[in-house]
């Protein structure tokens, strides 16, 4: 299963990169109105801490098709290799994703909200999807069934298209996307440290170092070793 970082908060991205098999990071216009100064220089840096082989997503700010398409072909050029355009499931967006895979352009079609949404996204040809765990959890959905639905339909018909679940709030959400068969999940940065966390495991490490210490000090095993 993928692991992306999504924000655009460079502190956050170095915070966690080094650590964790990150596959990738997304933003959207949210994201970088909130977090860029310069969106010029917050994407180029992303991509610079990321390098040429993880995959970077930018969502088109365009409406129309044409200008949708305009967007990621300057935004691949010169943010790619490995670089999505981002398009929201729209009728123009359905049609600016067929016209991207035309052109060899990567797509994610994001704000999914249904099965069918998803479907017709693969259909047009995006390589990812994208739908909100938990704007749907907070519909009185189930964002992790509707993650589980897609997945199905897509093995149903054969499709290739990734499911990258989105929207995440807490653990529970991003463990019953992967239960329910998601390609990959992208989270915030502190829910990305939150991924590993387990009280029982801090205290397992503290006992483990106290009975080294009682009994060897200060050296470490490979001192001992002869
Ligand atoms: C990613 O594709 C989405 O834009 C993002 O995860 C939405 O998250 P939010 O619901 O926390 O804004």
């Amino acid at each position: 299963m993928q692991i992306l970082l999504d924000t655009a908060n460079i502190n956050q991205i170095k915070s966690v990169l080094p650590y964790f098999p990150i596959d990738g990071v997304t933003t959207n216009p949210s994201i970088l109105a909130r977090e860029a100064e310069d969106v010029n220089d917050t994407l180029r840096a992303i991509r610079e801490l990321l390098g040429p082989d993880r995959m970077l997503f930018a969502q088109a700010t365009a409406h129309d098709s044409a200008g949708i398409v305009a967007q990621a072909e300057k935004l691949t050029k010169e943010l790619g290799p490995n670089f999505y355009t981002k398009i929201p499931v729209t009728m123009q967006g359905l049609r600016a994703v067929a016209m991207c895979k035309e052109r060899g352009l990567k797509t994610l079609v994001t704000a999914i909200f249904t099965p069918m949404q998803a479907l017709l996204a693969a259909k047009s040809g995006a390589d990812y999807v994208a739908p909100y765990v938990d704007r749907l959890d907070n519909i009185t959905s189930d964002g992790a069934s509707v993650v589980g639905e897609i997945v199905n339909l897509y093995n149903e018909y054969g499709y290739e298209t990734k499911v990258l679940a989105a929207s995440f709030k807490n653990i529970q959400q991003v463990y019953n996307a992967a239960s329910c068969g998601a390609h990959g999940v992208t989270v915030t940065a502190p829910l990305c440290e939150k991924l590993i966390f387990h009280p029982y495991t801090d205290r397992s490490l503290e006992d483990f170092d106290i009975d080294w210490r009682s009994r060897f000090g200060e050296k470490g095993i490979d001192q001992l070793l002869k």
